[in-house]
């Protein structure tokens, strides 16, 4: 079967989490998008061209451990603004997104402009304030030397630029169905995130 889920939001507002739950749940194949522009951005940091960097993406780009930094982060956000390199990664995530079995692709354009036709579009978001938290948590957990201050700048920072960059920026499809996560435990999170695509996946 051929079935797009669109899953899009902010920074760290389990997105990714939920994405891995679906797809786990319905046996679809899973792509976190960001880690294209995190890719980017980390060469980038090593002195390649943005466009010259997302031409030359290979799969073990996607595979460093390094990705998860605060750094790969903004550095994702600012390669994430140049419309060639938008463009240099549309095809590959069109064609994960309608292969056989499923697909689950998050991140802050597919159901807008990747995959406008996603047959379940959910946008996943939450307050800043607990967004930083939750970072602050996972970059402490992993040994990052940060502030709770400097957690929620980044993401208010990394927030503004892609929600006011004018190619494909981060918005909620108009028949997104929107999941506020703020209050919501990880489970609960995900049952609401997997009832609303059930009710699609009925349908189709
Ligand atoms: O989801 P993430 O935090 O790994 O994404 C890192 C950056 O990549 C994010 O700040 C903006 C960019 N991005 C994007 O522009 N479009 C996507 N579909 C996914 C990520």
């Amino acid at each position: 079967m051929r079935f797009t889920i669109a899953i899009d939001g902010p920074a760290a507002a389990g997105k990714g989490t939920i994405s891995k739950g679906v797809a786990a749940h319905f046996g679809f194949a899973h792509l976190d998008t960001g880690l294209l522009y995190r890719a980017v951005g980390r060469r980038t940091l090593l002195g390649e061209q943005p466009k010259t960097a997302a031409l030359a993406l290979l799969p073990e780009d996607l595979n460093r451990d390094d990705l998860r930094t605060a750094e790969v982060a903004q550095a994702a956000s600012r390669v994430a603004v140049v419309p060639e390199v938008r463009a240099a990664l549309l095809d590959f995530q069109r064609a994960f997104a309608r292969r056989a079995g499923g697909a689950v692709l998050d991140g802050r354009d597919i159901g807008t402009v990747i995959c406008p036709n996603a047959e379940a579009k959910l946008f996943v978001t939450a307050s800043a304030e607990v967004r930083a938290q939750r970072r602050y948590l996972e970059l402490t957990g992993n040994g990052s030397q940060v502030t709770r201050d400097q957690v929620l700048a980044d993401v208010k920072e990394r927030d503004a630029r892609d929600m006011e960059r004018s190619e494909a920026p981060l918005k909620p499809a108009l028949d997104a169905v929107t999941i506020d996560t703020s209050s919501l435990s990880i489970p609960d999170a995900l049952r609401l995130a997997i009832e609303q695509i059930q009710l699609k996946i009925s349908v189709a």
